[in-house]
């Protein structure tokens, strides 16, 4: 019963809520007078250019730190992965000599890659470097030296895998050639083992002892008459596409001269440095890649 006496009746809840709206006595809206709504607004906007200006300083001071030319922060680590070229999305490469429809795909992704490193293509773009060192073409003082130059990779040194002397790159006599080039790391300077040595080196071996001897031979390019391909000093440090516009990424060809045929021969090839990591387990391009390769007959 109680309950029912305090039930208001629905025309004494609009009223209720109309002097809530508007109180024509106390000049109030929704509860407040003017002035204290103004309060309200005032602070609202105050508190809101606050922020504003806030936010915007703190993002002018980041913005004078940011150079044009070297990422402040480089989200990937330092440690440059590897890939190889012709590259198929599941880097397998598997043909058969006899059959040229097998192999016209890997000859003609490599007929695309090198041009750019045709000999008059370097010579017209880059310079010939002093071999052994970091060619840094160094800022003056303050004075940026930008864009910076470059050096050149010629193809040529690619040898029976440049395409020059074979156009098939070895796929039709069965001992195919694949490139190997490490990923871009701005302002990396790898480390050659030993420290004295002018260049780092790229090997390739079978990622198990039966793939090794199924692999059989290999020859490198450029190489300095050991077994394993080099990649001199010389093309270090990379510093950034704005920089150095016309920076040709080094490479390493690597031929497979007595492949045994018909078998799947897993191959893992690394480059060796004192600063790169080529073992990490959790990620398998860092420092190596490896690839599957079948010759069928
Ligand atoms: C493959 O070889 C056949 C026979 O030698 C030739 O007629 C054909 O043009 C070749 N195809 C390619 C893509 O080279
Ligand atoms: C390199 O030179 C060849 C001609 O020898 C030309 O067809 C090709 O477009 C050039 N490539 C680049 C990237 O300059
Ligand atoms: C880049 O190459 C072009 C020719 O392709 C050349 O004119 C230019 O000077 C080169 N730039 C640098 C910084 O080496
Ligand atoms: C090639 O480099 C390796 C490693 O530094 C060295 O032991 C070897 O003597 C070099 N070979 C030639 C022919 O220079």
């Amino acid at each position: 019963m109680a309950a029912l006496s305090h039930k208001k009746s629905c025309g004494q809840l609009m009223e209720e809520w109309k002097e809530f709206i508007w109180n024509p006595r106390t000049h109030e809206f929704m509860g407040r007078t003017g002035s204290s709504w103004a309060l309200i607004l005032l602070f609202y906007l105050v508190f809101y250019g606050f922020l504003t200006a806030l936010f915007s300083l703190t993002m002018w001071v980041m913005l004078q730190t940011i150079d044009d030319y070297v990422p402040t922060y480089q989200d990937r680590l330092a440690n440059p992965g590897l890939m190889i070229r012709p590259k198929s999305d599941s880097l397998d490469i598997v043909f058969s000599d006899t059959d040229n429809t097998t192999w016209k795909d890997y000859v003609d992704k490599l007929d695309h890659f090198l041009p750019a490193y045709d000999d008059m293509n370097q010579t017209s773009k880059n310079e010939k470097c002093p071999s052994g060192a970091y060619f840094e073409d160094k800022d003056n003082g303050n004075v940026r030296n930008h864009p910076k130059r470059a050096c050149q990779f010629m193809r040529s040194v690619l040898g029976t895998c440049s395409g020059l002397e074979d156009a098939t790159y070895g796929y039709s006599t069965g001992k195919p050639c694949v490139l190997i080039k490490m990923n871009r790391v701005v302002n990396f300077k790898p480390r050659p083992v030993p420290a004295t040595n002018p260049f780092i080196t790229i090997d390739c071996a079978g990622k198990k002892e039966e793939d090794t001897q199924n692999l059989g031979e290999l020859r490198y390019f450029p190489s300095n008459g050991s077994n394993f391909g080099i990649i001199d000093l010389m093309y270090f440090p990379y510093f950034g596409k704005k920089v150095q516009v016309n920076y040709s990424q080094p490479l390493v060809a690597v031929q497979f001269q007595n492949v045994t045929p018909n078998m799947d021969i897993y191959v893992e090839c690394k480059v060796n440095a004192q600063n790169i990591k080529n073992d990490d387990d959790r990620d398998k391009f860092a420092g190596r890649v490896g690839f599957k390769l079948r010759v069928n007959s």
